[in-house]
């Protein structure tokens, strides 16, 4: 019964050994990959290779399924033939039965490509052979809390202790993939010399079709307004809630009934989770991380 295979799922997660990690200059980052760096570092990169990357809980998930269905001319049955982190290997993960630089490397061109690395850390073929990128940000805020709550349910990153505790792990930039203060900025500073097409969760939220556009438009395709229609519906929170290739609902290392993979998205969430100290300190903080930058973030709805 469905029961016994929830009992039995429960079970399972349960004795997934715990995430250890290690560093690579200074970046926290999953052991294994640790361990293999040269690896990671020299993958080969191809010049029609397309790069997704995100600080982690960003809305990598979402800009992946669109940027498949723009590939896909809006066609729904060919987006939905594989789990999302097949379709679009994610370099740097170790973990799964073949890591994501050997599913790279298997895989034929044009390849889609996913990472979390921070820009100092992305393979430097990347930069020589001139590779599409799009980068994804989101408000930090929202962003610390959804990544709160997906480390308490995704055994393969490290448990995240108690909220205040966890408050205090981001802020100091030892969490997996490192500080988001430096990502956001790391990327955004590159853009200027690279074909880098940055987007904010926060304008995908609030104009979806107006994203989706640029993103077609990026990628040199063109579409039309229904084919447009047709995609934003489909990459709906509420539908890739739904969308077992969207939903990481098969993922043996997550306990959705710990906290969903597709949680909430919303703008905003970070007022139910922030006491007012903390986000007095924060906004410190903020003031004083992002003194050095352009960038700017809308954290409210
Ligand atoms: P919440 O935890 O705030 O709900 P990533 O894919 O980078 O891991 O990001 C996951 C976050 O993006 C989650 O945030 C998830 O709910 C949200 N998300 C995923 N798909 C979305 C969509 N289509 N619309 C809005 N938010 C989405």
């Amino acid at each position: 019964t469905k029961d016994k295979v929830e009992e039995t799922r429960e079970l399972e997660w349960a004795l997934i050994p715990p995430r250890e990690v290690s560093q690579v200059d200074g970046i926290v980052l999953e052991k294994n990959i640790c361990n293999t760096w040269d690896k990671v570092w020299n993958f080969q990169a191809k010049p029609d290779d397309l790069l997704i990357a995100s600080y982690p809980k960003a809305g990598t998930t979402w800009t992946q399924e669109i940027v498949d269905l723009i590939q896909n001319n809006g066609d729904i049955e060919n987006s939905r033939r594989a789990p999302i982190q097949l379709r679009q290997p994610f370099l740097e993960w170790f973990r799964r039965v073949t890591p994501g630089i050997d599913q790279a490397n298997a895989m034929s061109s044009p390849r889609t490509l996913k990472t979390h690395l921070p820009v100092q850390l992305l393979p430097p073929s990347f930069w020589e052979k001139n590779c599409k990128i799009i980068y994804v940000a989101r408000n930090a805020k929202d962003n610390m809390v959804s990544y709160y709550y997906f480390q308490k349910m995704n055994k393969a990153l490290p448990e995240p202790g108690s909220w205040d505790e966890y408050f205090e792990t981001f802020m100091s930039g030892k969490v997996m993939w490192g500080s988001w203060f430096d990502h956001v900025k790391g990327w955004w500073k590159k853009k200027d010399s690279h074909p880098i097409l940055y987007l904010f969760y926060e304008e995908m939220m609030k104009d979806p079709k107006r994203v989706i556009r640029k993103v077609m438009e990026f990628l040199g395709k063109n579409l039309k307004e229904e084919v447009l229609d047709k995609i934003v519906y489909n990459t709906s929170f509420d539908v890739m809630k739904k969308n077992p290739m969207t939903n990481y609902i098969n993922d043996p290392e997550m306990n959705h009934n710990l906290s969903p993979f597709m949680r909430k998205g919303v703008i905003g969430d970070w007022k139910n989770q922030f006491t007012e100290a903390q986000n007095k300190r924060f906004n410190e903080e903020y003031e004083k991380h992002m003194a050095d930058t352009s960038l700017s973030f809308c954290m409210e709805l």
